[in-house]
């Protein structure tokens, strides 16, 4: 995916809109425990980059506790970052237009799975960063869990499906090993994310949404809708289950910089 097709762009938003929500609360109590705590005597919000931004869902809920700049390789995506007044430039996370240790924090969401070398990117992340380098959610469909049995093809399913647009499904599991090579040790975690039933049923279209617009064209048949059936079942009877573990990594470079003091 090096830039969204753009029949997918609505549906995009509607997904990454979602997928904030969740997250949201995760990020708010990962990034005070882990991060902002050391920069509490700081006089200024620490600088972040986003990279791989998209039009700017995270931005906007992290400006509150940064002070953020995004890059995306698509122009649509900058271009909806610009109509919201965010700070943001057409780049590659492949090639980040910034001088070495620019950023206090460089982070990335939902990004390495659609990069060809995800080393290549965190190295990048890496340089700009004057010490942290995090990535605040992968996704792993290897590992989603869905029950009952009818329903459990759907792992299978999104998993090819996102082979075939060029991403990497299992990307999640590989995050200390992408770190190791870039010469970071992270904290590595998992994002909660068993849904409560009401929940399920407030989400339900949704999800189907992105499931349709993610499993291979070819798979959309038989199989497709009988998972899609037993969902419903499911969901009437009070059945079902979902899990999709999402990943974080927080890694970080060096003691504190001299800067702390500013
Ligand atoms: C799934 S979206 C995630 C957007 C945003 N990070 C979020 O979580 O809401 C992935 C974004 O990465 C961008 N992208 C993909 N490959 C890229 C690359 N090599 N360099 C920069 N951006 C890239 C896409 O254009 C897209 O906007």
């Amino acid at each position: 995916m090096t830039s969204v097709p753009p029949s997918v762009k609505p549906d995009l938003d509607r997904q990454l809109q979602r997928q904030s929500i969740w997250l949201r609360e995760s990020w708010f109590w990962l990034l005070e425990t882990k991060v902002l705590c050391e920069y509490v005597d700081l006089r200024r919000k620490p600088t972040a980059l986003d990279v791989g931004c998209g039009p700017g869902v995270v931005m906007e809920l992290l400006e509150e506790l940064l002070d953020i700049q995004g890059i995306d390789i698509d122009r649509d995506m900058v271009d909806a970052c610009l109509s919201k007044n965010l700070r943001v430039k057409e780049a590659a996370a492949e090639e980040l237009p910034f001088e070495d240790g620019t950023f206090d924090i460089v982070y990335c969401s939902f990004l390495l799975l659609w990069v060809k070398d995800p080393v290549k990117v965190v190295k990048e992340m890496k340089r700009v960063s004057r010490r942290w380098v995090i990535c605040m959610a992968e996704p792993d469909f290897g590992a989603r869990i869905d029950y009952p049995e009818d329903v459990s093809v759907l792992s299978r399913m999104i998993t090819e499906g996102i082979r075939c647009e060029g991403g990497d499904p299992l990307i999640g599991r590989k995050l200390r090993a992408i770190y190791g090579h870039c010469g970071l040790e992270p904290d590595l975690g998992i994002h909660q994310g068993i849904w409560s039933l009401d929940k399920l049923r407030v989400e339900s279209e949704a999800e189907w949404k992105y499931i349709e617009m993610t499993v291979a064209p070819e798979r959309k048949g038989i199989e497709l809708d009988k998972a899609k059936l037993a969902w419903n079942d499911a969901l009437a009877n009070g059945t079902l289950f979902q899990f999709n573990p999402i990943f974080y990594a927080f890694g970080h470079k060096l003691p504190l910089a001299p800067h702390m003091d500013e």
